[in-house]
């Protein structure tokens, strides 16, 4: 059986810490460099291998043991269990545990040679993770052995446990040692059971895959801007445009209000995250894609929609003035067999409602997992995120070019799906109208997590209201004494003015709605190659705690969990 483990992401443990009041201080490295050594690379891409558009994996070589890892962009550490004897590695005498929205890792903090890209970093810093109880699944039988955080170095958990350069992640390593170069990755995912995909998946360090090199002159989209404006902390984050956004199947911009309080009006914040297999939208926006589609279900359990599999549905995205269509064959999923009640195979609406992710304190609206990111070539520049590397100081930012045309992933998506004869305006693929749209219910967790984060996020307020109210009965206290007697007349009214600021006033206003921010969750699934079916066995079940473990128990292939 195989389960997967999409991962992702540095969101937990930051946002844990939001959540209190902590926030990260912004770490400024100075990397020795008598440490570590680069060795000169020849001009190859890096394979990435496509596990049933599920896992996107990379080898590494770590201690003299290759590896396969996950590749990361929302999380910036590297932890591994390697399969046999480890080889000989050095202890840093420090353990931690790294939290991701579907599990945890945890193990004792080592340093040993990595080799990546013909890159060789001495001492890298990682997770050795030994004792796999952590994990509810067998991670020998997953296809990987570890996970490879591409994340900003400020989100690295090893890095703080570690506090010197010594702890930096990876890409820190390389970029800040190598001072000649650009600080950039770039990627490419493969789309498996595609017949027009034209590429094999590509992963490079500071060059550009041969034959996508205009990505250059797409639109910057600078990370570092958003962070600040919304006062979040770092990852590779971008604002959907104003105009056309989130343009859903019937052709309309979807529009919902943004959980991010500080967010431009009528913009989603968007979060770029390679470790998720599905990609996690806002529970009406969800419903906005999947819900008028006719036999269109939604599973309570899994937390998503499935929909028939020859449901053609066109969606796109807003970035920088530029449109980016989701291949129809992502929106609505063929590699995970699922059945309805009746035994009919159904597909998965990969936009999921956002719930275990969930936006705590509404960082961010969505994530944009593989069912995105499949369809953009994709460079992340990390600019100042690396300090003392002299070659590029200017912010961070994103560049995507898309790599789907629209109207011939339409005719691949009849190829595939509709057996080559075009029915897709058939009255069965019809939208009902938006007066018959289906809404997903809120699950009861999801109640009580929306609850919990509109009490939390109110406190500052309660304090501040109970401030306003001492210091106005002090300052009441003092007006009388001096002035009683003076003014009779107007005390009443002076009173009255002093208390409008409290509870019901313009103060509170902003944090009444919990808005919709969701509960936890995000399941998403392995396959194991096309061909090979692999059934979804036991539902994942639902942790609600802070570090929720891996996995879903049963172990179901395909299910990251809960
Ligand atoms: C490396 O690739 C670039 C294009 O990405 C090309 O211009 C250059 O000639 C290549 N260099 C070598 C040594 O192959
Ligand atoms: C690494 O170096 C070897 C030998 O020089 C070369 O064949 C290979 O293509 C290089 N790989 C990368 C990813 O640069
Ligand atoms: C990783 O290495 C193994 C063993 O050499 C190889 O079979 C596999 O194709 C490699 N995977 C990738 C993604 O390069
Ligand atoms: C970039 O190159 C691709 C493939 O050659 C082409 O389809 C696309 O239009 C180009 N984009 C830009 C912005 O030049
Ligand atoms: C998909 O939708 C967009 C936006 O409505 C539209 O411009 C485009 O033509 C559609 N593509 C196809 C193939 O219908």
């Amino acid at each position: 059986m195989h389960s997967l483990i999409p991962l992702s992401l540095l969101l937990f443990l930051p946002l844990q810490s939001y959540a209190f009041g902590v926030h990260f201080e912004v770490r400024v490295t100075h990397p020795s460099g008598n440490h570590a050594r680069l060795s000169k690379r020849a001009n190859a891409t890096i394979p990435i291998s496509n596990t049933g558009n599920a896992q996107y994996v990379a080898n590494i070589t770590l201690g003299g043991v290759q590896l396969p890892v996950l590749l990361d962009t929302g999380s910036s550490d590297l932890w591994v269990h390697f399969p046999g004897t480890p080889p000989s590695t050095k202890d840093t005498g420090k353990a931690t545990t790294l939290a991701y929205a579907v599990g945890k890792a945890h193990g004792d903090i080592n340093t040993a040679v990595l080799q990546f890209d013909n890159y060789t970093v001495q001492d890298q810093a990682f997770l050795m993770v030994t004792d796999t109880s952590t994990f509810t699944t067998d991670l020998s039988t997953q296809g990987f052995s570890g996970l490879l955080g591409l994340g900003p170095n400020e989100g690295s958990v090893i890095r703080d446990q570690i506090d010197s350069s010594a702890g930096d992640s990876m890409l820190t390593r390389i970029f800040s040692e190598d001072l000649t170069s650009q600080n950039y990755i770039s990627f490419l995912l493969d789309r498996k059971g595609d017949p027009g995909d034209a590429f094999t998946g590509q992963f490079t360090i500071s060059q550009l895959v041969p034959g996508f090199e205009n990505i250059t002159s797409m639109p910057k989209l600078d990370v570092k801007e958003v962070n600040l404006l919304l006062n979040a902390n770092q990852h590779w984050q971008a604002l959907t445009d104003k105009s056309n956004g989130l343009v859903g199947p019937d052709g309309q911009q979807i529009t919902v209000p943004s959980l991010v309080l500080k967010a431009p009006k009528g913009q989603f914040v968007a979060v770029f995250d390679s470790g998720f297999t599905f990609s996690q939208v806002p529970r009406a926006v969800s419903d906005q894609i999947y819900g008028r589609v006719k036999g269109a279900i939604y599973d309570s359990t899994n937390e998503w929609w499935t929909v028939p599999c020859g449901q053609y549905l066109n969606i796109s995205f807003s970035f920088g003035g530029q449109i980016y269509p989701i291949h129809p064959l992502d929106t609505v999923d063929d590699n995970f067999n699922q059945f309805d009640a009746t035994g009919n195979k159904v597909c998965i609406g990969t936009f999921q409602p956002i719930t275990s992710a969930f936006s705590m304190f509404g960082q961010y609206d969505m994530i944009l997992g593989m069912s995105f990111l499949r369809n953009t070539y994709t460079l992340l520049d990390f600019g100042n995120w690396i300090d003392g590397s002299s070659s590029n100081q200017d912010n961070p930012y994103i560049q995507l070019a898309s790599v789907t045309s629209s109207s011939s992933a339409r005719d691949d998506f009849i190829k595939v799906r509709l057996g080559g004869v075009d029915t897709t305006s058939d009255p069965q693929w019809q939208l009902l109208p938006s007066s018959q749209m289906q809404h997903s219910p809120i699950s009861a967790a999801e109640k009580k997590k929306m609850y919990q984060e509109a009490v939390l996020s109110k406190w500052p307020y309660i304090l501040a209201g109970c401030l306003i109210i001492v210091l106005g009965s002090v300052g009441w206290c003092v007006w009388r004494c001096c002035c009683r007697g003076k003014r009779r007349g107007s005390k009443k009214n002076k009173n009255k003015g002093m208390f409008t600021q409290e509870p019901e006033s313009e103060a509170y206003l902003p944090l009444e709605e919990p808005h919709h921010r969701v509960g936890s969750h995000s399941s998403l699934a392995l396959g194991q190659g096309m061909n090979s079916p692999y059934s979804m066995a036991a539902p994942p079940s639902v942790h609600h705690s802070q570090h929720p473990s891996y996995g879903s128990g049963g172990g179901g292939p395909g299910y990251r969990g809960y």
